[in-house]
């Protein structure tokens, strides 16, 4: 947690942990129901300390939290998204989210399951995503036909995708006939389908397994989720 950024506007700090839109909370704060460090303040901009002050609502203590950091075991047909009109999304599922700015770091397709981080942490998910570092993802596969010998190969020489697009070095484990693990260190968008699609297949299932140094906790079902450890995110950080 850094100092630096520990001193907010009262309405901010409020609105950040989902007290109420902005506007609410300048209400809540102009009738006189939110007190600082046991003094009732009704100027919303008045600047407090993360860190350090007390702030409460109606009597309630809050605790501010900066960062937040999930691992879900996202199912199929929910949306990589934050939010969205009509459906569901997976930042919906995490129900126990203290925050309102998490988003997901990276897209799964709608029909992928799998670890999925859910964060507000926009420095660590530059980190993970950002090309340059080349983080690992490994996926499980289903494939509609049989893998072929020359499989493992043509994704480990970088597979040509199309014109514009060709993949870099995979990993491809065989698991039996038609189930296989890949091994990607980019995540361009349907890069598993696709590739698969380059060599004649078709995915009929996708889940992700894991990501840098982060594996999915085997013991979340589909749909549910846990936070992350201070190792895990320690992990992540220096994951190359
Ligand atoms: N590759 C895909 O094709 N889909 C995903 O959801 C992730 C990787």
């Amino acid at each position: 947690m850094s100092k630096s950024n520990s001193m907010l506007r009262l309405d901010k700090y409020l609105a950040d942990l989902s007290v109420g839109t902005r506007t609410e909370v300048k209400q809540l704060i102009r009738k006189g129901r939110v007190m600082v460090n046991g003094n009732t303040i009704i100027v919303p901009e008045t600047k407090v300390n993360s860190n350090q002050d007390r702030i409460s609502v109606d009597g309630r203590e809050l605790s501010y939290v900066h960062l937040e950091y999930y691992m879900l075991n996202k199912p199929a047909g929910v949306v990589s998204a934050s939010n969205d009109k009509k459906q569901t999304t997976v930042v919906d599922l995490i129900e126990e989210a203290k925050r309102k700015d998490l988003f997901p770091v990276g897209r799964l397709d709608k029909d992928t399951e799998g670890l999925l981080i859910i964060t507000n942490d926009g420095d660590l998910a530059h980190q993970l995503l950002s090309p340059k570092k080349h983080v690992d993802k490994v996926y499980f596969a289903r494939l509609r036909d049989p893998l072929k010998k020359e499989d493992e190969e043509a994704f480990a020489s970088g597979l040509t995708i199309d014109e514009e697009f060709t993949a870099l070095p995979a990993v491809l484990k065989r698991v039996s006939e038609r189930e296989a693990y890949v091994t990607i260190r980019e995540g361009k968008f349907h890069q598993i389908k696709r590739m698969f699609e380059a060599v004649k297949n078709e995915v009929v299932y996708l889940k992700r397994i894991s990501m840098g140094s982060l594996n999915l906790d085997e013991n979340l079902s589909l749909g549910e989720y846990r936070e992350l450890t201070e190792d895990e995110i320690k992990a992540l950080r220096s994951s190359k």
